[in-house]
């Protein structure tokens, strides 16, 4: 598996798409940033600490203040920073599978953001709802979850994914939440080929079988849920990887932070990576993994807590038809 050259990396690394655009490795995730905190980070990650990639989708429901923050940063940058100097990820939401949807969902987005392209536009999961109403919150719990469309398939998909990059309105396209099976079906028929898949991995949950097909197949994974912070009700705080005590110990010997560690891990694993905070010590602290290294020990003590600590987080309430399991391969 492709690990980097630590002195190569910095803020600035940009890793080089199958499609030949250049993603920014770093950058700023925006699930669950709320209204009223988000487009502030947002300005403040794009103006003032080098941030350059952000990371959103379409469910988040917070595309327009994270459009408000990336036109304030441009803005107030006074012609310094530029939008082609940005890269800007949103996603396609589950029930706007239907190809003649696929256009409008993006055009949806590129409106809230007041944006006339995005840099990549992914599939975000790998099942097709059916759509009861335009407004998805506003459907009951099971018609959110539990219809699927059944006459469109992850081809179909695909194959109206394609024409927005005709269209311009996006750069690049590629998929999150897929497994192989459903990577393969994709490239049977792409005329343009997956050029990233975003799924959950951190050190509990390292996806080494995926990491090596995607490097075979020449395609990026951007690691979600980075730092494993996401605790459910009723679990004590430490179910995180922050609070690991291999890591822990690590951290104290850099002077470091854990989560300063688990970032560092991403990138010298050559992996694009997108902690999420609305908090701005931490809108620093996450960006500051630049002034040191990890050893191949250390990076190898940390790829070993996937054996003893396995664990995935994000397990949404629903399943392909078949009643699979939706990571099911
Ligand atoms: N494609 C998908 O299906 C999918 C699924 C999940 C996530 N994502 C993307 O990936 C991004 C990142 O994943 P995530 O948000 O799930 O999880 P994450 O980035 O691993 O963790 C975010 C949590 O960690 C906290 N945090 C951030 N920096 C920290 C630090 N230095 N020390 C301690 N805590 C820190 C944040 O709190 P504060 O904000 O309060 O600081 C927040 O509670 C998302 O925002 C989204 O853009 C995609």
């Amino acid at each position: 598996m492709a690990t980097h050259n630590d002195k190569t990396l910095s803020l600035e690394t940009r890793l080089t798409l199958n499609d030949n655009s250049l993603m920014p490795q770093f950058g700023l995730g925006t699930w669950r940033s709320e209204p009223g905190k988000v487009q502030s980070i947002v300005k403040e990650a794009i103006l003032n600490r080098g941030y350059r990639l952000i990371d959103g989708a379409w469910i988040y429901q917070n595309e327009n203040e994270v459009g408000n923050g990336i036109h304030e940063a441009l803005e107030q940058s006074q012609g310094k920073i530029k939008r082609e100097d940005l890269f800007i990820t949103t996603k396609l939401w589950n029930q706007h599978h239907v190809p003649e949807d696929v256009e409008w969902a993006l055009r949806d987005s590129l409106e809230k953001l007041r944006l006339d392209y995005v840099d990549l536009y992914l599939i975000h999961w790998p099942v097709a709802f059916k759509k009861i109403s335009e407004n998805f919150w506003s459907q009951k719990e099971g018609e959110k979850t539990r219809l699927y469309a059944e006459n469109v398939t992850l081809a179909d998909t695909w194959k109206a994914m394609e024409k927005l990059v005709d269209l311009k309105l996006t750069r690049s396209i590629g998929v999150s939440n897929f497994n192989q099976s459903q990577i393969e079906e994709i490239l049977k028929i792409a005329r343009i080929k997956p050029s990233v898949n975003q799924i959950e991995l951190h050190p509990y949950f390292n996806q080494h079988d995926m990491r090596e097909y995607c490097a075979k197949n020449n395609i990026i994974i951007t690691s979600y849920s980075p730092l494993s912070n996401l605790k459910r009700e009723n679990e004590s705080d430490d179910a995180s990887a922050l609070f690991n005590p291999v890591i822990q110990e690590i951290a104290k010997s850099k002077n470091k932070s854990t989560a300063q560690i688990i970032i560092r891990w991403h990138l010298q694993n050559g992996l694009v990576v997108i902690p999420k905070t609305v908090t701005p010590e931490r809108l620093t602290e996450n960006a500051h993994v630049y002034d040191f290294a990890l050893s191949a020990n250390e990076m190898h003590q940390i790829d070993k807590l996937g054996e003893t600590h396995r664990r995935r987080f994000v397990n949404p309430p629903f399943n392909p038809p078949g009643d699979k399991n939706i990571f099911d391969e």
